[in-house]
């Protein structure tokens, strides 16, 4: 359902002695916004929104939050019942296109991945340039422009449709192969090819663990763990990385440029970095011994954030939480796994589920607290969380950025801003230049 005017009922700005009536907008689930195309045209005035915690940057039909009831759907479809019956792929179909796959069409998708799971052989001198310290994150970022490079021909291709899944399946296989060459490079160890025969989680799995001497061959609950893991990130509406993928996009850049600079933004500790950041200070409490309740009262007095609490939108639950804590209580119990990590990440959200501090501000645990435990146990390495939160949203940026593109009434994103810089100077005057 498109975005409906409000007949009758516009909001009445005034500013000095001059008025302007602006449209109300509602979306489909009734929420409402102020429509303010107009506001500087008439009034010469504009909007200032830090953080854009109040600004509709675009209208989108892709996932729906209502982060007070802690509801997320996918293209009407709720989180909840994607996790039970769906999976990774499906979903991202669903984002893409629009609809749930019909029967072919998924598998169609999972063999175009297939055929472009591995990379150029020329790549191999790009991995061979970076050094082993490298950031997974940095070399994802740059491998995925670089993939650009040896596919021009899909540069100007501009359309994404069902008939011509290449630019979507190439991205979606790049992404996955590149994350498990970097980690390899990272750990000094041959870089192991896909393996066409495996489903995309196994195949992931594969070559990221399977050795010269030895194939890794995953345990099927660990495949569904991160199926799930992925699938719960593929996308969450206009958040930082996203928005940058839309703003890089609006410019008419390619899918590969967008995406590796929508990489970039996901790179930041207070977005997907925070998985990393989470556990490391859940390390740092277990090494340290650190008693949880003296790490709140510090959290309390400002000297740091909890990690993995507090959420821009979901102000009640993280219903991705909710999944991820199930998910991982079960993944540990079926691989009778013990990580001592777990109590304390407990009783810290035991503490800050009762303390006034936490409770008064909406801060609960969001879905980097879990998703954390689940990658540890997987046996994916610490650095290389941030990555599969990457490997997860590629379906969801893809959408974002198709939909932009065919947005008709698309505009180069261009804020605007309240300039509080010096008024005019005098160069000669300011120095001996005269
Ligand atoms: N620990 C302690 N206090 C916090 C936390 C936290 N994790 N998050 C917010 N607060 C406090 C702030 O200090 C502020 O307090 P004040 O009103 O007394 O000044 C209040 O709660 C509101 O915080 P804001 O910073 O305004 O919240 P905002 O919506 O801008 O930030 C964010 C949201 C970035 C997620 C923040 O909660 C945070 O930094 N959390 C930790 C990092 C994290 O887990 N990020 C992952 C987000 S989920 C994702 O990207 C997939």
């Amino acid at each position: 359902m498109p975005v409906q005017e409000v007949m009758n009922q516009t909001a009445k700005l005034q500013l000095g002695d001059k008025s302007i009536d602006l449209p109300v907008v509602v979306g489909s689930e009734n929420e409402h916004a102020v429509d303010i195309s107009k506001l500087r045209s008439e009034t010469g005035y504009i909007t200032l929104d830090n953080g854009f915690g109040n600004t509709g940057a675009c209208r989108s039909a892709i996932t729906y939050i209502d982060g007070e009831k802690g509801i997320l759907r996918y293209r009407g479809y709720s989180m909840e019942t994607l996790a039970e019956n769906s999976t990774f792929l499906e979903v991202s179909w669903l984002l893409i296109f629009g609809e749930l796959p019909k029967p072919g069409q998924v598998e169609d998708l999972a063999d175009r991945i297939k055929e472009h799971s591995l990379l150029h052989q020329d790549m191999r001198h790009h991995f061979e340039g970076f050094p082993a310290t490298a950031h997974p994150m940095a070399v994802l970022s740059a491998m995925i422009n670089a993939s650009s490079c040896y596919h021009p021909e899909l540069l100007e291709n501009n359309s994404i449709d069902e008939s011509s899944l290449e630019v979507v399946a190439m991205l979606m296989a790049k992404v996955s192969t590149i994350a498990a060459f970097s980690y390899k490079k990272s750990i000094g160890d041959p870089q192991r090819y896909p393996d066409p025969s495996l489903d995309y989680c196994s195949n992931f799995l594969h070559c990221m663990f399977s050795k010269p001497y030895g194939r890794y061959s995953a345990e099927p609950e660990v495949v569904r763990a991160l199926d799930l893991f992925l699938m719960l990130h593929a996308d969450h509406e206009q958040n930082c990385s996203t928005s940058t993928a839309r703003v890089v996009g609006s410019s008419e850049a390619n899918l590969f440029a967008s995406m590796s600079a929508a990489v970039c933004a996901l790179w930041g500790p207070l977005h997907g970095g925070a998985n990393q950041r989470c556990i490391e200070m859940l390390e740092g409490i277990r090494r340290d011994g650190l008693d949880v309740k003296k790490v709140v009262e510090r959290v309390k007095n400002r000297e740091f954030k909890l990690m993995g609490f507090g959420h821009r939108v979901y102000k009640n639950s993280d219903p991705r939480a909710t999944i991820l804590k199930k998910a991982s209580d079960d993944l540990l119990k079926k691989l009778g796994v013990d990580d001592p990590l777990l109590p304390i990440a407990q009783e810290l959200e035991d503490v800050a589920r009762h303390d006034e501090f936490f409770l008064s501000r909406n801060l609960y645990p969001n879905v980097d607290f879990y998703s954390g435990i689940i990658l540890r146990t997987i046996g994916i390495p610490i650095e290389m969380f941030t990555v599969m939160f990457a490997i997860g949203r590629m379906p969801g940026w893809i959408a974002h950025w198709k939909e932009q593109h065919e947005n008709p009434n698309g505009r180069i994103a261009r804020p605007r801003q309240v300039y509080t810089g010096s008024p005019e100077r005098d160069y000669v005057a300011a120095g001996s230049r005269g």
